[in-house]
């Protein structure tokens, strides 16, 4: 293994899809900038793939070979650096422990992996002094983890929240800006290299959880666990409900969202999760479009920190790993965590769905004739839920076969309720004979304060 600063850096690379092409373009493309950035040169010695015989996106780097045997990065005494590129969890799990164990510095976009076995393989790296690199990991070319961990040191974090998946904002603003249907849409994320290799995971908000643990171990220094996260994905949004939101001045997008209740995350806790929600087009949320990226953090003292940037991609992704390749080049003491404590404490208290308060957008469709209206609200009553906006569109009411009345749709805006009293009051109007439909529900995404945005009513 090279030792002094001025001995080039020699890396081995697992993977040679997309983020690895992105990579090794980078590497060559920016070798001028490298050099003087670091005074080394970086050199690719091996490439782990599984088919050798496969036609690659870009040429293999000067003087690199391909191999098949993960024991060509991980045994070879001369590699410095393990760039671990392949995605999933079991071989690459073992790929990264193994690297760790030989003494060789990490750097990896895997989320899945540091979200499901983190805990140990950040453990180890602290354990050897090693660098564990994952700024590709969260949202492609923004630089979130250094922003955690560095900028936003000095201050204690409040909130994080933001759209971390480009795959499925990028389905949501085809759907929405094109009427593009969702398989469609997915199919094209895929096809641009955006998706995971299973983009279920993509689609079911697993893979902005992933991500959003990570964001917690920063902000926090607490551990998440990720098996405790309420998560739900993109596959139950409807073009009907992208138009009756975009009718209140609003758009749907995949949110992930941490906040700090109380002081700290023990005494205190931390409430998560990710869901589609309603973003008014007054927050910029609202418009990060396509496979575009952003995260808003709130520190005591910072304020609102908003950060955008390309959240997928070859080159975006390529930048952000080669940023921690740097950091290792130029000899950065490694800090993985941002805590001084390489062990994180006991978990956080994990805030519980009836201490999760937002305001809901629920959609009905319900028999078109007098008193359901207030046997609607009585249900939503005996939850305490209180409305904001009721809105019936009469235009699109619908014969109901064999019965005595039409259906409509009713759409409804509560005020802030808590999540588990939601969710009981949508399961009571399920069972209610007066509604047609198995209702549907998003959040509604407030400000700081936590007030309700200024819908507009052309519903
Ligand atoms: P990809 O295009 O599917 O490429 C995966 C590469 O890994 C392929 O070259 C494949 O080899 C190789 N590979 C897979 N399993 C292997 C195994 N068991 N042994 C040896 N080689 C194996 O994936 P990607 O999109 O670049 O994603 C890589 C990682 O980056 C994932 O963790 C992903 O979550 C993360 N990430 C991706 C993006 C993005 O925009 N794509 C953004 C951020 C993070 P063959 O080519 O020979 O099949
Ligand atoms: N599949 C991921 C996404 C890649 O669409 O956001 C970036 O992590």
């Amino acid at each position: 293994m090279a030792d002094g600063h001025d001995a080039p850096l020699i890396m081995g690379i697992a993977g040679f899809g997309t983020v690895a092409s992105g990579l090794m373009h980078i590497l060559r493309e920016n070798r001028a900038e490298i050099e003087a950035r670091t005074g080394r040169t970086v050199r690719v010695k091996s490439v782990l793939v599984r088919d050798l015989s496969k036609t690659r996106a870009c040429p293999l780097p000067d003087g690199a070979r391909l191999t098949r045997d993960a024991s060509d990065l991980l045994e070879d005494p001369e590699i410095d650096v393990v760039v671990e590129l392949i995605g999933g969890t079991r071989t690459a799990g073992d790929i990264v422990r193994r690297a760790l164990s030989a003494g060789k510095h990490v750097v990896t976009a895997n989320k899945a992996l540091l979200a499901e076995q983190g805990k140990d393989i950040f453990a180890l790296a602290a354990e050897k002094k090693l660098h564990l690199g994952y700024e590709a990991s969260v949202c492609g070319a923004i630089p979130i983890i250094r922003t955690l961990r560095e900028a936003l040191a000095g201050d204690r974090i409040e909130s994080v929240l933001g759209i971390l998946n480009g795959t499925s904002n990028f389905i949501l603003s085809e759907m929405s800006d094109k009427g593009m249907d969702f398989a469609a849409a997915l199919k094209e994320a895929q096809s641009l290299g955006y998706a995971e290799a299973d983009p279920v995971l993509d689609i079911d908000g697993r893979d902005a959880a992933h991500k959003l643990y990570l964001l917690i171990r920063l902000a926090w220094g607490a551990e998440y666990p990720y098996s405790a996260m309420p998560i739900c994905g993109i596959t139950g949004v409807s073009p009907t409900d992208i138009r009756y939101a975009r009718e209140f001045g609003c758009r749907i997008k995949l949110i992930a969202y941490a906040r700090l209740h109380g002081k700290d995350p023990w005494n205190g806790g931390i409430e998560a999760g990710v869901c589609p929600a309603l973003v008014h087009e007054s927050f910029l949320l609202a418009r990060v479009e396509g496979a575009y990226n952003a995260v808003r953090a709130e520190g005591n003292a910072a304020g609102s920190v908003f950060l955008h940037g390309k959240g997928a991609g070859d080159l975006p992704t390529g930048s952000s790993v080669a940023a921690d390749i740097l950091d290792i080049a130029k000899g950065t003491p490694p800090d993985n965590s941002g805590f001084a404590h390489p062990h994180l404490p006991a978990p956080a208290r994990i805030i519980a769905p009836h201490e999760s308060f937002s305001p809901y957008y629920l959609r009905l469709k319900v028999a078109d004739r007098p008193g359901v209206l207030r046997d609607m609200a009585a249900v939503l009553a005996d939850h305490a839920i209180s409305l904001a906006q009721v809105v019936q569109k009469d235009d699109a009411a619908e014969p109901v076969p064999e019965a005595e009345s039409r259906a409509v749709p009713l759409i409804m805006v509560t005020h802030r309720a808590p999540e588990d009293g939601v969710s009981k009051a949508v399961d009571a109007l399920a069972a209610s004979p007066f509604v047609h439909e198995k209702p549907v529900r998003f959040r509604v995404l407030t400000s700081k304060t936590g007030a309700l945005p200024n819908l507009r009513t052309k519903v």
